[in-house]
Parts: C-alpha cells; structure tokens; sequence
C-alpha cells in the first residue's frame, strides 16, 4: 500500500516541482516495499529521460595506499600498522592507464590515500604523461591538497575531482574525522568547481549516530553545491579500525538515498558504488535501476588491491561484474567500448 502523502511527493516530482526537505525525509523514511518500488521507478525515469541508457564504464587505479589522515572508518588508515603499504610507480601506472586506454575506456580514476610522498610535480609529470600518451580523460581522487595544486593539476589536463563529503553532519563529520575540519572540506570542494573541474561528492550511510534526516541535508547540499558526480555507499566495517565492529548500512537506505539523489540533482552522474558491490554483487544492477548511470571498475594490479581495502572483504568489480550489472539492469555498454562482450563472455567461460 502506498501512503496518499508517499503519492503526492512522487507526483510532485512527476510534475517537475522542487522537492522540499521534509518530502525528501518522508522519501528516505519508508520501509514499505510498495513504496521503495514507486520510489525506485520514478528514479529510474528520471534518470533515463536525463542521461538516457548507457551506462559509463570508468577504470579506477588505486596508486598509493599510504595516507597522512586517520579517517577511523577506513581500512587503510594512518594507524593501521600491519598493512602493507605500497605506491606504484609511474611505469606500473601507466601499463595500466594503456590497458584501458586499449579496451576504449575514456576516464580513468587515479585515487590514493593522502600522500604527499607524490608531490605536486609527480602528479604533475603523472596527468602530462597520460594526456600526451592516450589523451583520456583524468579524475583525480588524492584527498584535500592546496588550491594551487588542483589548480596546477587542472591546468595540466585533469578533468574531474572526486572529494567526498562524506557526511554534512558536522559533529558527525568530527567524529569520524580526527584530522579534518568540515569547512575547510566544503572550501576545497568550492575551489574545485571554480577551478572547472567536475566536481564528485558523496556520502557514506549508516555512520555512527546518521539518519535519515542527515542524508536529507546530504542531498540538498549536492544540489545547492552544483556537485556533478555523487558517489553513496553504505558503510562497511574495516577490520583493526575503530569501527570494526559496527553494523554495515543499510542498504535499501543507500539506493533510497540514490534514487532520492537523482530525483533532486537530476543531470548527474552517479556511480553503483563498489561499496554496495561489496556487500552483495547483485546491487550494483539494483542501484542502476534506482537512478545510477556510472560503474567505477577496479584496476588496480591484483598484488596491491589486497592492501587497498578502505573497508573489509572489498569486492572486485571487473568488466565482468558490470557486464552482469548493466545487462540485469537492462542497460548498455558505451559503444566506444572496444569489447565484444558476448566474446568476452565466451572466453571467460572457457576458462572455467
Ligand atoms: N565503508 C564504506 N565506505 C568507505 N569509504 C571509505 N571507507 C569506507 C567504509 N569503511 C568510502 C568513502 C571514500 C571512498 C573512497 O570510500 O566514501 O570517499
């Protein structure tokens, strides 16, 4: 059964008006599977009528795992003392960029923790090298750096920043943050949009104390930030953090906050994170048909991904995966894609 005041939201949207936050909360807040169904498929409208389709594919390589910060949520914090910490170099880099850069994929994603071990200069070098050897499309994810850097970075060729918020509850943020100030995190966000870059947020559900109320003013702060790619995942315990032993997010709260994002932000992008991918494969096609549109695959060399677990047991999502996940979503590949995917399939299952 749906709720008649569950009804006049969608319809609202239906009719193009401004949710408020109270709708939005109403819309996070429903437990009712008729409810998430409605709220899913207006999402999936929306999201069709905007970006259409196709499903973009992007390569992510995880470069360093050394950080400066003690985030306590996250697996590869500055005190975790045992894991084994890695930065690959540039050479190892760039076979993998080549690789993608091979298969047709457009962007790739070099992300790492904060470390400043890669100076200004070798990122520098890194982005100079890639534009002038495969000219794609760079999203840069190395955490807070000086204005000066992002703009050095920019003005090299980057393209896209991803820097998330993570939450916007500021006692919250504090918590979780030991080492960083919530305006200085918006401030590096703003510089980030002034500077040209499309700007990636996002946020994680289901930290310690969030609710529903919080994610609301998550959303509304994408929006009013003009933020272009909103990454959500719930929450995943990392093994010797302080958070070990708390419960993973929920996560038909995480694809209500997806759909919900793609109702109030419209023309975004929106990853099926590997975090939802972490908790079980089938919900990155879940999440595709809830308002998502991106899949971030995995490139990571497979003798340092082990030691890049943000959070415990992290999936590997490989062209594979996100085959599955936009076929069950009855999506598409990019056509750029340079793969043959029933090909593909053929081959991988030969293997087996
Ligand atoms: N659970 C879920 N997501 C996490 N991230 C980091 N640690 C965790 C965790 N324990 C997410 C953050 C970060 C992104 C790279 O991974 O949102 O920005």
């Amino acid at each position: 059964i749906i709720r008649d005041e569950f009804l006049d939201i969608l319809k609202k949207v239906e009719e193009g008006k401004e949710l408020l936050y109270e709708d939005i909360v109403i819309l996070l807040k429903t437990n009712r599977k008729a409810e998430m169904d409605a709220l899913f498929k207006t999402a999936d409208e929306m999201r069709k009528k905007i970006v259409g389709d196709v499903v973009d594919i992007r390569g992510a390589i995880e470069f360093s795992n050394y950080c400066k910060k003690d985030c306590k949520y996250c697996g590869v914090r500055r005190s975790l003392k045992d894991l084994q910490r890695y930065r690959m170099s540039e050479d190892e880099i760039m076979e993998v960029v080549h690789s993608l850069h091979d298969i047709g994929i457009k962007t790739v994603i070099l992300q790492s923790g904060e470390d400043m071990w890669w100076t200004k200069e070798k990122i520098g070098n890194l982005i100079t090298r890639i534009k002038k050897e495969t000219g794609m499309k760079i999203t840069l994810s190395l955490g807070e750096r000086p204005r000066e850097e992002y703009e050095y970075f920019k003005k090299l060729g980057a393209n896209n920043y991803l820097l998330k918020i993570e939450t916007t509850n500021e006692e919250i943020f504090k918590f979780i943050h030991p080492d960083d100030d919530i305006n200085h995190r918006k401030e590096c966000s703003k510089w980030l949009k002034e500077l040209g870059y499309l700007n990636g947020s996002g946020c994680i559900v289901g930290l310690p104390g969030q609710r529903e109320e919080d994610i609301a003013r998550d959303i509304l702060y994408f929006k009013d930030m003009g933020i272009n790619m909103i990454g959500i995942g719930p929450f995943i315990p990392a093994k010797g953090t302080p958070f070990e032993k708390y419960p993973t997010g929920s996560v038909d709260l995480t694809l209500k906050a997806v759909a919900v994002t793609r109702i109030v932000c419209k023309r975004v992008f929106i990853p099926a994170t590997t975090a939802l991918a972490s908790v079980d494969p089938n919900l990155q096609a879940d999440a595709l048909m809830a308002g998502a549109n991106t899949i971030m695959l995995i490139n990571t060399p497979p003798k340092y991904r082990y030691n890049y677990q943000i959070y415990s047991d992290k999936n590997m999502v490989d062209l594979k995966s996100a085959y599955d996940a936009v076929t069950r979503a009855k999506r598409k590949f990019p056509s750029y894609l340079k793969i043959d995917m029933e090909v593909y399939n053929d081959a991988t299952n030969a293997e087996k």
